[in-house]
């Protein structure tokens, strides 16, 4: 099939690209002429693992392409996924300016039959309004002449390991409102042999909206038990390991940490919030879920601040920037509150991010970026591990401990659980492994 992708972000690169691996000619579109003109070239803006090589491969093959033209995508093509950005207002709204842009400009290239299907994670209705705009803008010689469908997609893609997603999902929702535009669909995602969701457009908008609030409800509330856990000295692996083996309840996503970050996570639990208050209903345990998740960073600050004592002129190591492992992205990290926050309070902060260096250089500002971990430890208070890349896993903490000042780790993610730091001399601290019983 002919399929364009507008929006080349990362929601929209990803798809394309994968796309175009199960055998459609994909075009992915972008309004900013630099990004497209990196991508002809073969450079790619984003990192996750394994797309740059597929995008090379799938390039070579003639089966995608880049244009910063919506007209010429569109007249190509016979299904447009919309993959633009769809931002938070400050009252938490999602700004959908981008998507009735898309929508305009489709309906003014339109010359035969569309399926326009919505990728970005929006607010229920917005598949109504897609189509509003779409009749309201189709020019006056087409009308009653073109026919087009919009439907729902959404996307359940975890960046760091979006291929491998796209590729065994645990399943593809479909909104739909004709049997025509399932048929396309279907028709589409053939190859992946995935269990599929039919529904309207309104009820797969929410499917997503419910999805990543459950998701993020599960962090808060597991977050929440680590709390108690520090103060009764109960270790939360074990309780979420104990929990987790209820196949009711299942093991992913009872992490404790440092909260949630991202550009999703923070983004949908405030856009469902709103929708809700619109739709007349107040969803009180959403907002408690995005509190819990900002206090959980206020309280591993606290714990910081009380080893330390005094956190002015201290050298603070933080190991890993990035809002989690395999991604370089540092929208809503967890690190920017502590980092800032110490800062505030007038640490120095010395860091390492295996990928994400480049993108924090835009965030911070007074931070010395260092070449690996150890350079980190080097001269160092206390060390702080703030994402849970592979490599930091398998550090000699016997030279980590020479090279440091004080022999201090702040484990946001529990990644030293089984590393044993106490025995190597160091005062080691993790979530909810009962910091604060005196154990
Ligand atoms: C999330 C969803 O998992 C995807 O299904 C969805 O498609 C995507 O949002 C989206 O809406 O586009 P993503 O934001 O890439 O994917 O990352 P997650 O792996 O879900 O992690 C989100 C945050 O939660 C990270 O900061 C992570 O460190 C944190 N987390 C995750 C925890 O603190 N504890 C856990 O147990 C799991």
């Amino acid at each position: 099939m002919n399929i364009a992708i507008v929006g080349s972000g990362y929601v929209g690169l990803v798809t394309g690209i994968c796309l175009s691996s199960i055998g459609h000619t994909v075009i992915c579109v972008d309004n900013d002429e630099e990004k497209i003109r990196v991508l002809k070239k073969g450079g790619i803006p984003i990192y996750e693992p394994g797309l740059e090589e597929l995008m090379i491969q799938q390039v070579k093959k003639k089966k995608l392409f880049f244009s910063s033209s919506i007209k010429e995508a569109s007249s190509k093509s016979d299904v447009i996924f919309i993959a633009v950005g769809t931002p938070s207002k400050p009252n938490g709204d999602a700004d959908l300016t981008y998507v009735e842009n898309v929508a305009r400009e489709i309906a003014l290239s339109m010359t035969s039959y569309k399926l326009i299907v919505e990728k970005s994670t929006v607010p229920a209705e917005t598949g109504k309004r897609i189509e509003r705009t779409i009749i309201l803008n189709l020019p006056r010689k087409l009308k009653n002449k073109v026919t087009f469908d919009v439907a729902s997609n959404p996307e359940f893609l975890r960046e760091g390991s979006a291929i491998k997603d796209f590729m065994n999902p645990d399943r593809l929702v479909f909104g739909v409102e004709s049997k025509k535009a399932e048929k396309i669909l279907c028709e589409i995602y053939k190859p992946l042999k995935a269990h599929i969701v039919v529904t309207d457009t309104n009820s797969a908008e929410m499917i997503k909206h419910a999805s990543n609030s459950f998701l993020a409800t599960k962090i808060s509330f597991m977050n929440s038990v680590s709390q108690i856990c520090d103060r009764v000295g109960a270790d939360v692996l074990k309780v979420a390991e104990g929990m987790g083996l209820d196949k009711r309840i299942g093991r992913s996503f009872l992490n404790a940490g440092i909260g949630y970050g991202g550009s999703c996570f923070p983004k949908d639990v405030d856009a469902f919030i709103r929708l809700s208050e619109k739709s007349g209903y107040d969803f009180a345990l959403l907002r408690e879920v995005r509190r819990i998740n900002e206090d959980q960073r206020a309280s591993f600050l606290k714990i910081i601040e009380d080893k330390l004592w005094i956190i002015k002129n201290k050298t603070i190591g933080v190991l890993g920037l990035a809002f989690k492992a395999n991604t370089d992205d540092m929208r809503n990290a967890p690190s920017i509150d502590i980092i800032k926050a110490l800062q505030h309070e007038g640490a120095k902060i010395k860091a390492y991010d295996p990928k994400a260096m480049e993108n924090a250089k835009q965030v911070f500002e007074n931070v010395t970026f260092c070449a690996d971990a150890y350079s980190v430890a080097k001269g160092s208070d206390c060390l702080l591990l703030l994402t849970e890349w592979a490599e930091f896993k398998d550090l000699d903490f016997k030279r980590i401990a020479r090279l440091m000042k004080q022999s201090i780790v702040f484990d946001g993610r529990n990644l030293y659980k089984d590393h044993n730091l106490r025995d190597l001399g160091f005062e080691y601290f993790g979530i909810g492994r009962g910091n604060l019983s005196g154990k």
